[in-house]
């Protein structure tokens, strides 16, 4: 059983404008060890994708049409609030673009950590290394040691020390550092990193990209890496997944989708890629914007874009199917596996 697995999942989004078919049957697998790059033009889902992971997604404005979402097996979109709060705060950890969003300027960084480290420890108490009925100062004294571990493992120097500063005195690499150390604290098995490297210069952004390398490595983690970054992502990831107007289009090995992409939406974003990163928006050689999903295109998404669509694309929304390379391919006229 994967760790994770997403199946046709629709959902709407209602605005004053109407509801917007946003998520048309994506689906998606990880398992334990794997880096899964999530990638597309820009509005094309793969936030609330991730979102849907920690059932993060407000409803309403959100409405969840039919699909399934399970962790380790477990039904999330059926599971009740508490259960949530306890798989967020252990088992699944999300790193955001913007670490000032995540990090309260107001309190010191160890107070934060410490909180989430006491969160963790109700939970899970052998996540503090204590046993249950530990007293209040011992689980505090407990929470700051295992806080300045992560800090340490993040590559914080002088981490007893670092800890009782304030957010803005740290760099923005380094706060970055500090939220991975935060999804960290609980031991998860699943990590969800947003556009974690888009604030950060280029070098810094190799660093980063490094170190959650090492910890997917390290720690068995499942990590989906939500980017707009081809670049990024055959950097670490060893999946990707591509996602256009809210499906997914193209997944597997990140080696065959990169040197033998099938569906054309692939294509075209590969062929963009020799001027470094993907640029939001217009792609190169690909006519055409990303549709309204207040109206979108009956059958294939893509279609009217698509280079070598024909009428009958229009009848019904391709599914995913494995072509011979071994990915699989939203696409009724790619080449399928024999
Ligand atoms: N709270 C919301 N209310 C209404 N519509 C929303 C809301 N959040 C997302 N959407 C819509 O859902 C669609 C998918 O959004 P999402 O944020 O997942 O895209 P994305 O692929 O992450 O884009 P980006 O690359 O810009 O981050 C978009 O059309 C967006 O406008
Ligand atoms: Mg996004």
């Amino acid at each position: 059983m994967a760790l994770v697995e997403i199946d046709e999942l629709h959902l709407t989004m209602t605005s004053y404008d109407g509801a917007a078919h946003v998520l048309a049957g994506v689906s998606l697998s990880l398992e334990r060890g794997e880096i899964w790059g999530l990638v597309g033009e820009t509005g094309c889902g793969k936030s609330l994708t991730g979102l849907t992971l920690s059932r993060l997604v407000a409803s309403p404005p959100a409405r969840y049409l039919s699909g399934a979402v399970r962790f380790d097996g477990r039904d999330l979109l059926a599971a009740d609030e508490e259960t949530m709060r306890d798989l967020r705060g252990r088992r699944i950890g999300m790193i955001f673009q913007d670490p000032t969003t995540n990090l309260n300027p107001a309190f010191r960084v160890g107070t934060q950590m410490i909180d989430v480290a006491l969160h963790a420890g109700r939970v899970d108490p052998s996540i503090l290394g204590l046993a249950a009925g530990a007293s209040r100062g011992a689980r505090r004294r407990a929470a700051r040691d295992l806080a300045v571990s992560m800090l340490d493992r993040v590559g914080i120097v002088d981490a007893a020390r670092r800890i009782d500063d304030y957010p803005h005195q740290f760099s923005g690499g380094m706060r970055q550092r500090v939220l991975i150390a935060m999804a960290l604290i609980g031991r998860p098995d699943l990590i969800i990193a947003d556009e974690p490297t888009t604030a950060l210069d280029v070098s810094v952004q190799a660093q980063i990209l490094a170190l959650l390398h090492r910890l997917a490595a390290e720690d068995g983690l499942a990590i989906l890496l939500i980017t707009h970054n081809l670049g990024v992502v055959a950097q670490i990831a060893s999946h990707v997944a591509v996602m256009y107007a809210g499906a997914v289009v193209e997944a597997g090995d990140v080696r065959a989708v990169l040197k033998s992409p099938r569906h054309p939406y692939t294509q075209a974003l590969i062929a963009a890629l020799p001027r470094a990163d993907v640029k939001r928006g217009a792609l190169a050689g690909l006519p055409g914007v990303v549709p309204d999903l207040l109206t979108p295109p009956p059958g294939c998404r893509f279609l009217p874009r698509c280079p070598i669509g024909a009428a009958d694309c229009a009848r019904a929304a391709p599914g995913l199917a494995p072509v011979d390379t071994g990915q699989r391919v939203a696409c009724f006229r790619a080449e399928r596996a024999a």
